[in-house]
């Protein structure tokens, strides 16, 4: 079985709280980021899919069309956005990393079918040294 990865960034706005929490529960809970008035992440995501190399091309799956999956079903929805108040695949959700990499993995699993390979990881940096993995 061959794995390959294709990388995105993007830039988005969280905040992670229970609104039935006061702000100071908010904090001692969530941290930095449940500030009241929002923050951001320069988040990092890695998708990796699996399957076999095609004999004809040499390729696993066509990268270009990867990215622009990546772009049309993810990047475009959630970059230089607020992932509580903007994202439809988020909505009703804590804005968390985790819950952020099963979304991404529901948005990206059946596409990427079509695309002759499985989705074997959803991998986002939220900071330098933070990172969630999702393997579905
Ligand atoms: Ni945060």
């Amino acid at each position: 079985m061959m794995y390959i990865t294709r990388r995105e960034r993007f830039n988005a706005a969280h905040r992670l709280f229970r609104p039935e929490y006061s702000d100071t529960k908010n904090m001692e809970v969530f941290g930095k980021c449940s500030n009241p008035n929002w923050h951001g992440h320069n988040y990092e995501l890695f998708v990796t899919v699996k399957g076999t190399v095609d004999p004809e091309t040499g390729f696993l799956i066509n990268l270009k069309a990867l990215s622009k999956l990546i772009r049309e079903k993810i990047i475009q929805k959630i970059d230089h956005k607020n992932i509580n108040l903007e994202v439809d695949f988020m909505q009703g959700q804590m804005a968390s990393t985790e819950n952020l990499s099963v979304a991404i993995w529901n948005e990206l699993e059946k596409p990427v079918r079509h695309l002759g390979a499985k989705l074997h990881c959803v991998k986002i940096c939220e900071s330098e040294n933070n990172f969630v993995e999702y393997f579905g």
